[in-house]
């Protein structure tokens, strides 16, 4: 008997993207704008996103913003109602939104911990939550939810602790999440470490720091978008946290060979 595969790509879906101003959220806006989807554009303060926007509509692609404040209560639920709203129906998130507060567990406050947890955790589940909710449980496949991880959930870094907790719980809700949305939707992450930048703005301390990395290079955020579009095509895959990072996250099994980072 003969198997049907789904449709490949992204062509005529609708994607929410939280973060879309941020720096590898733009990379991941281009990209599912270039593979054909409908991209709901998400940021935090109005107009970040404006001209991301119009670029994509003069390469003819659709695309919508709206903003909102995840640190305020009710805002990531008033974000997916718009988003509803608009375009009728939500089919992909991208949960890529996030704070990184500077802070140690010495001087974290209870201030920056909500801040942080609400805009980084909490957000992403409430949002998730939401397309469960719309798909309902018997809904058929074909639905995908991509959270933004960070790389230093192995290893840690304690200047920024907060936002490193953030991201631990994140990852819990990912694993949670894929098992109770599935068969409905597939819930997975990306774990981005260092960026590769365009810019000399730097002074070349980014990739100094890549030549201790196992791979001898950091990702470009081109490369975590296109680990984000893998993850909302591949309809066999649930569960998972892929790594583009360079290879830092393999320093705990060598910790000798890559001290430095
Ligand atoms: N870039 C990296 O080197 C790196 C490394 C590891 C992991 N990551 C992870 O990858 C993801 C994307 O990173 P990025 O570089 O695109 O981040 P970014 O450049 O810092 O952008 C952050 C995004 O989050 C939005 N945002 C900030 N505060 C918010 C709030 N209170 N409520 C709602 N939205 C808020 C910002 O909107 P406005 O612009 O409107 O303020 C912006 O769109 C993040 O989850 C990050 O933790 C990034």
């Amino acid at each position: 008997m003969a198997v049907a595969f789904p449709p490949k790509g992204l062509h005529g879906k609708t994607v929410l993207l939280t973060g879309a101003s941020g720096t590898i959220g733009q990379a991941i806006a281009r990209a599912l704008a270039g593979e054909g989807a409908n991209v709901i554009a998400h940021c935090n303060r109005a107009g970040t996103v404006d001209a991301l926007c119009r670029e994509l509509e003069g390469q003819g692609d659709r695309s919508f913003t709206l903003s909102g404040d995840f640190r305020s209560p009710g805002a990531a639920s008033a974000l997916f109602a718009g988003a509803v709203e608009r375009c009728g129906c939500i089919d992909l998130l991208v949960n890529s939104a996030s704070v990184f507060p500077e802070n140690s567990l010495q001087g974290v406050t209870f201030a920056d911990f909500q801040d942080t947890m609400a805009v980084n955790a909490w957000a992403p589940f409430v949002l998730g939550r939401a397309l469960s909710r719309l798909s309902g449980p018997g809904a058929g496949g074909g639905k995908a939810i991509v959270n933004l991880l960070d790389t230093r959930i192995v290893g840690g870094d304690a200047a920024h602790a907060g936002y490193i907790l953030s991201k631990h719980l994140l990852a819990a809700m990912t694993s949670m999440m894929a098992r109770e949305f599935a068969p409905a939707i597939r819930v997975n992450a990306v774990a981005p470490g260092l960026m590769a930048t365009d810019s000399a703005e730097d002074g070349g301390a980014a990739a100094e720091m890549a030549k201790n990395l196992p791979l001898r290079r950091s990702a470009h955020p081109r490369e975590v978008a296109d680990a984000v579009v893998y993850l909302l095509k591949s309809t066999s895959v649930t569960g998972q946290v892929l790594y583009v990072d360079g290879g830092r996250h393999l320093r705990e099994s060598a910790p000798e060979r890559f001290a430095a980072l």
